[in-house]
């Protein structure tokens, strides 16, 4: 099983940035406790600030990868590129996100411009997200 994990702007800046929303491990940290606890996973991480490197990462994930776990941070609220980047390509992608999106204070927060296009989205679980993810692709995806 082969697998993208995909991260948007700013969670590059994981650990400093927003501590009490976002956690304290960093983007490393979260990679590597997803290698540590699936090593029969082929992983790819990959991370960016600009919408179109993202982009350009989707597609080519689609003659690569068996899927795509995907925290698009802001561009999520933003992004009908991203959107339609994900539903151009075949292979499924789950959305995931460190924080709950529907307890942020913040209105757009609530609002995903990605989610109706992926199978589905695990927010709220800090790196754990990712994990349960990683579980949907275990049990659901064929390689
Ligand atoms: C986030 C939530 C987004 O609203 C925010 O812009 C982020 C991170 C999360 O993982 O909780 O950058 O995607």
């Amino acid at each position: 099983m082969k697998l993208l994990i995909l991260n948007g702007p700013n969670l590059n800046l994981l650990g400093e940035r927003e501590p009490e929303i976002y956690g304290t491990d960093t983007l490393i940290d979260i990679n590597y406790s997803l290698e540590d606890t699936y090593p029969e996973i082929e992983f790819t991480f990959l991370q960016s600030n600009s919408e179109g490197e993202l982009i350009n990462w989707i597609h080519q994930a689609d003659s690569e990868q068996n899927g795509i776990i995907f925290n698009p941070a802001a561009y999520t609220h933003t992004s009908v590129a991203l959107r339609d980047a994900i539903s151009s390509v075949k292979i499924p992608c789950v959305e995931v996100h460190l924080s709950n999106l529907f307890k942020r204070t913040e209105p757009f927060r609530q609002i995903s411009l990605t989610a109706g296009v992926c199978k589905g989205v695990v927010s709220g679980f800090g790196k754990f997200s990712y994990h349960l993810a990683v579980e949907y692709f275990l049990r659901e995806v064929e390689e």
